[in-house]
């Protein structure tokens, strides 16, 4: 984990990276089996729990509803569920960190219950928009005060829900998973579609938690009313933890490093597609299943890497990993296009524009548009680049640093805890050079 107190890092080239690693468990999965757990009837056993502040910041806030969650080891939790009207009302504003996943899916769970309550978050989920959730909540019949489209989030208890249809206008998981959260406390059934599929992970889990959710790729439903019974939980490692290395393996000359068991569902694996169009080297092996989600090990290779231009229908499929992609851009021949990314801007920092700042330092040429960047391969040097608190920007750029022709100075690191504790020793591990600054 980055040390509390580690403001940043010094990075620079390690020689090629080899061996074998795993990385921690999916965020997505983490924080909805803690969710879904909750409100469950009985006792949901959760395996390869993240360790992350953003989802112990989720365990956290159910702990304060009454919700007894033991940890009897690390990556473990037993979550003994209250049923879906047993929560209590907390004493008090429940902070969500640093966490979007948390405050949007748990506005749409907290909008069914009977009592009030208020969640905050850290000074980078503040200014993140939240207009987009609680409008259809309230179309469902949610009361909810905000701070102009802002947290906090005031959200008044002891609302009927009703069920509504509804189509999205943008794409994303967090909003799709409030609205079936809410679903379960409406009167009727809730019908959710999507501008373009997203990852289905809340669905999934609804089904086998035995609630009546149907779901195809870009739509699902659930009826109200209805109770969740406790089921284990198997998190397979988290996609967005390893594409870093994945980048990282591909761009550094003799490299070769096998991922193990890592989460390869299709909502979330866009990457693998657009780096293989780049010409990169990696193969799946021993794929299989790991608690009803599809898991492969990755072996990387590195490869020289061309600039295309990213095909539009694999964006929400890999909106987490354009960090890391900038990064291979930023390394391959020629110009990588970005394009229909303007949700970029609105992640835990405006990731267009730390990128192309941050890429800029290091002596890359970057044209920004409102929905995406052109990224022009080259030759990338030293210098100092401010991650603006955003861990995926942090741990971008000390894959990119692998790559430079110097010390690469990266501010503001804490956060890489938030979704990937323990990356920078296990960085070391694979061969970065990378320490405490
Ligand atoms: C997530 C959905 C995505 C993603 C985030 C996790 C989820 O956000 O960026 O890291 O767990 O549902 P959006 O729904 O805003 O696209």
């Amino acid at each position: 984990m980055a040390e509390p107190g580690v403001a940043g890092w010094i990075a620079a080239p390690g020689g090629p990276l080899r061996g074998e690693l795993a990385v921690p468990g999916d965020k997505s999965v983490s924080h909805r089996a803690i969710m879904l757990g909750a409100i469950a009837e009985g006792t949901t056993r959760v395996e390869g729990f993240l360790e992350g502040g953003d989802t112990r910041a989720t365990a956290a806030i159910f702990a304060r509803m009454g919700v007894r969650i033991e940890a009897p080891s690390d990556g473990v939790r037993l979550v003994h569920g209250v049923g879906l009207h047993g929560l209590r009302a907390p004493d008090g504003p429940l902070d969500c960190g640093n966490a979007g996943t948390a405050m949007r899916l748990l506005a749409g769970l907290l909008a069914g219950q009977r009592f009030d309550s208020v969640l905050v978050g850290d000074a980078s989920l503040s200014k993140r928009p939240m207009r987009r959730v609680i409008e259809p909540l309230q179309a469902m019949g949610a009361v909810i005060g905000s701070n102009d489209g802002r947290a906090p989030l005031h959200i008044r208890g002891g609302q009927p829900l009703r069920g509504i249809d509804c189509t999205l206008p943008v794409a994303s998981a967090q909003l799709k998973s409030a609205l079936l959260l809410a679903g379960l406390y409406a009167q009727g059934e809730t019908h959710v579609r999507e501008p373009h599929p997203t990852r289905d992970y809340t669905e999934r889990m609804l089904a086998a938690f035995g609630a009546p959710c149907a779901f195809v790729p870009g739509q699902a439903a659930v009826l109200g009313g209805f109770p969740l019974q406790a089921r284990d939980v198997h998190v397979p490692a988290d996609f967005s933890s390893a594409a870093f290395f994945i980048v990282a393996a591909s761009v550094v000359p003799g490299s070769g490093l096998l991922l193990r068991r890592v989460g390869m569902n299709p909502r979330r694996t866009g990457l693998l597609h657009v780096l293989r169009a780049m010409g990169a080297d990696i193969a799946e092996e021993h794929a299989g299943e790991q608690g009803g989600e599809p898991v492969a090990d990755l072996r990387v290779r590195h490869a020289p890497l061309r600039g295309i231009a990213v095909p539009g229908e694999h964006v929400p499929d890999m909106i987490d990993e354009f960090p890391a992609l900038f990064v291979a851009a930023a390394c391959a021949e020629g110009t990588t296009e970005v394009s229909g990314a303007a949700e970029l801007r609105v992640k835990e920092s405006d990731r267009i524009a730390t990128m192309a700042a941050g890429l800029r330092a290091l002596g890359i040429a970057v044209d920004e548009a409102p929905d995406g960047a052109r990224i022009h391969g080259g030759r990338l040097r030293g210098g100092a680049v401010d991650s603006h608190g955003d861990h995926r920007i942090a741990m971008a750029f000390a894959v990119a640093a692998q790559r430079a022709g110097g010390e690469v100075r990266i501010g503001d690191v804490a956060n890489v805890a938030t979704s990937f504790p323990g990356f920078d020793a296990l960085a070391r591990a694979a061969g970065f050079g990378l320490r405490a600054a």
